[in-house]
C-alpha cells in the first residue's frame, strides 16, 4: 500500500466536502446520497459505516473510498456523520405548503391528447445520464417529448389510474405531476428533505411520499398536490423511523409502507371500504402490523395478501401475510435479493416467483405455496432487474455486477433454463427491460452516458432497433403498470 498517496487534509469538515457533499449533501441533509445523520444511521453500526466508506456498497452508487482516504481519515468522516447537527431544518405542514408550485391550474389544459398515439402503449423512460425523461410511442418506438425532471429521481415514477398523468419524486424531496397528455409538469411540491419514494392511489385520489428526513410519511392531494395529512413515523415507544419504501395494495384500499428503523409493516387505508376490524374509519388510518425483523424492499403477489420482504442483513427473507398480519415464513435467500424486482408467473400449474441476487451469480426461484426455494439458476454474474410478461414465455434478467455485466439472460419460463444469452452493447451495462402493453416487444436499456435502448422482438429475440439515450435506467409501460402486470413491479 506504500506507493498510495492519500489527501493529508486533517479538517474533517474540509474532507466530508471534498469526498461526500456532492453526493451526501453539504449539511449532510442529502443527496444524491442519503442524509449522513445520527438520527438515520441508527442500524448501521460504526464498524459497518467504516467497511461502507472503504469498501462502497455493492449495488448502489456509493463508491470505495480504501484508496483515497486514510484509514484514520476514514475513521474520523464516521465519528463526524455520527455527530449531530447543531440544527435540523423543519419541514412540516408549513414548509411543504409553502413549497408548492401551481405551473397549471388543473382543469386550465385541454383534455384530449395533443399527440397520436395509443396512449395505454407509451413508456416513460427515466434517462439518470442527465435528469431528463423521455416519452416513447410503444407501437412506433419513436419519442414523442424529452422533458427536464428535477435532479436524482428516486424510486420509480408511478401513473394516475387512467394513464393520463405521472407523478416523479427526486431524492431531495421534490414530487411532480406531470400531464403526459398535454405534455407539461402541471404542479410541484416539495414534501420532504431526502425523500425515498411515492405511491399513488388506487383510486387515484391521493400520493404517499414515504421520506427518510423527516422521519414521516407525507399524504398529497392526487389532483393538485396539495399536502392533506403529515404522520409522523414513530413506534409506540415513540422511537422513529425512516421510510423504506412506499406502495399501492389496490385491491385492498390501502398503502403499505415498510419501515426502516422500527420492526413494523404499515397499512395505511386511503378509503373507508376496508377491513371492518379496523375501528377509526377515518382516511389514512394506520394498521400497524409487528413484526420479528426489519422490513426493508418488498414485493407483494398478485393477490396483494402477501408480501415477500428481505430481512435484518438482508440474511433471509419473510413472507407476511397482511391477513393474519404477521409473519408466515422465512425465505432461503441468502444473496441479498432485489425482491422489489422479482416477478411471479404460472409453473407447472403453481405460482413461482423469480428474485435476482445483488450479491450472487443466482436467480432464485420459489414456490409461493411452500415458500421453499425450488431452483437456483445460475448466472454469469449478479443481477438487478427481472420482467416478463403475462403473453410471453421468456424471462429476461439483467447481469448488473461484474466483468459480465454487459449480458443478459433470457429464461424459459416453462422449464426455468437460460435459452439465451445476449450482449448488445459490449463493455457496456445492459440493464432493466421492461415488455410493451401487448409482450410483443422487450425494451432493453444499455446503461450508460452513451447510452442506448435497444427494441427486441419478445418471441424471435432478434434487434428491432436502437434509440440513443443519455443513462437510461428504467422505463414503464402505463398500460402494464396500470394494470397491475405480473412480469413487472407496481
Ligand atoms: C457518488 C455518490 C456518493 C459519494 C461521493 C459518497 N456517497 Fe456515501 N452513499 C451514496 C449512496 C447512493 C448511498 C446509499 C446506498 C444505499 O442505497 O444503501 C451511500 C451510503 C453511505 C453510507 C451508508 C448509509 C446508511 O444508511 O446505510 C455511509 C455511511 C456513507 N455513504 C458515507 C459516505 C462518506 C463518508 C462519503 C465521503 C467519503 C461518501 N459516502 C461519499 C453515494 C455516495
Amino acid at each position: 500500500m506504500s506507493h498510495i498517496s492519500y489527501a493529508t487534509t486533517t479538517n474533517i469538515d474540509a474532507l466530508y466536502q471534498q469526498h461526500c457533499a456532492s453526493c451526501h449533501g453539504e449539511n449532510r441533509l442529502g443527496g444524491m446520497g442519503p442524509a449522513l445523520l445520527p438520527e438515520n444511521l441508527k442500524r448501521l453500526r460504526k464498524k459497518k459505516a467504516i467497511n461502507v466508506i472503504a469498501n462502497g456498497r455493492a449495488a448502489t452508487q456509493m463508491p470505495a473510498f480504501a484508496n483515497k482516504i486514510s484509514a484514520k481519515d476514514i475513521q474520523s468522516l464516521v465519528n463526524y456523520v455520527y455527530t449531530p447537527l447543531p440544527y435540523i431544518p423543519k419541514w412540516g405542514m408549513n414548509e411543504i405548503k409553502k413549497s408548492h408550485l401551481i405551473h397549471f391550474k388543473p382543469g386550465s389544459l385541454g383534455d384530449k391528447p395533443v399527440f397520436k398515439a395509443d396512449m395505454l402503449n407509451l413508456f416513460i423512460v427515466v434517462e439518470l445520464g442527465d435528469h431528463h425523461a423521455t416519452l416513447l410511442d410503444g407501437d412506433r418506438f419513436e419519442p414523442i417529448h424529452r422533458f427536464k425532471t428535477r435532479f436524482a429521481l428516486h424510486g420509480g415514477p408511478k401513473y394516475s389510474p387512467d394513464g393520463r398523468y405521472v407523478y416523479f419524486a427526486s431524492r431531495d424531496g421534490w414530487i411532480s405531476k406531470y400531464d403526459i397528455y398535454n405534455l407539461k409538469t402541471v404542479v410541484e411540491i416539495k414534501a420532504g428533505i431526502n425523500t425515498r419514494n411515492l405511491a399513488v392511489s388506487g383510486d387515484g385520489k391521493s400520493v404517499l411520499v414515504g421520506n427518510y428526513l423527516p422521519h414521516n410519511l407525507v399524504v398529497l392531494d392526487a389532483e393538485n398536490l396539495k399536502p392533506i395529512k403529515v404522520i409522523p413515523v414513530k413506534d409506540m415507544n415513540g422511537k422513529s423511523s425512516r421510510v423504506s419504501a412506499v406502495y399501492t395494495a389496490t385491491p385492498r384500499n390501502s398503502f403499505i409502507a415498510a419501515l426502516k428503523d422500527i420492526p413494523e409493516v404499515w397499512e395505511i387505508y386511503y378509503n373507508d371500504k376496508h377491513d371492518k376490524n379496523i375501528e377509526d374509519k377515518t382516511n389514512f388510518s394506520i394498521r400497524r402490523i409487528k413484526l420479528d425483523d426489519y422490513l426493508d424492499d418488498f414485493q407483494f403477489d398478485q393477490s396483494y395478501t402477501h408480501i415477500m420482504g428481505t430481512g435484518r442483513n438482508n440474511k433471509n427473507g419473510q413472507v407476511i401475510d397482511l391477513n393474519l398480519g404477521h409473519k408466515v415464513a422465512d425465505l432461503e435467500l441468502t444473496g441479498l435479493p432485489h425482491l422489489a424486482s422479482g416477478i411471479t408467473w404460472q409453473y407447472k400449474g403453481k405460482m413461482i416467483m423469480a428474485s435476482p441476487n445483488i450479491k450472487k451469480s443466482e436467480i432464485s426461484i420459489i414456490d409461493m405455496t411452500t415458500w421453499k426455494t425450488i431452483k437456483k439458476i445460475k448466472t454469469l454474474g449478479p443481477g438487478f432487474f427481472m420482467r416478463s410478461h403475462e403473453n410471453s414465455r421468456y424471462a429476461w434478467a439483467d447481469v448488473f455486477f461484474g466483468p459480465n455485466k454487459e449480458a443478459v439472460h433470457i429464461i424459459d419460463k416453462e422449464t426455468l433454463e437460460i435459452v439465451k444469452t445476449l450482449k448488445p452493447s459490449p463493455g457496456k451495462n445492459a440493464a432493466h427491460v421492461e415488455f410493451d402493453r401487448y409482450g410483443k416487444h422487450v425494451l432493453l436499456s444499455v446503461w450508460d452516458m452513451d447510452g442506448e435502448l435497444i427494441i427486441y422482438d419478445a418471441n424471435t429475440l432478434k434487434e428491432i432497433k436502437r434509440l440513443p439515450m443519455k443513462k437510461p435506467s428504467g422505463k414503464y409501460n402505463v398500460f402494464n403498470k396500470i394494470n397491475r402486470s405480473s412480469g413487472t413491479s407496481h
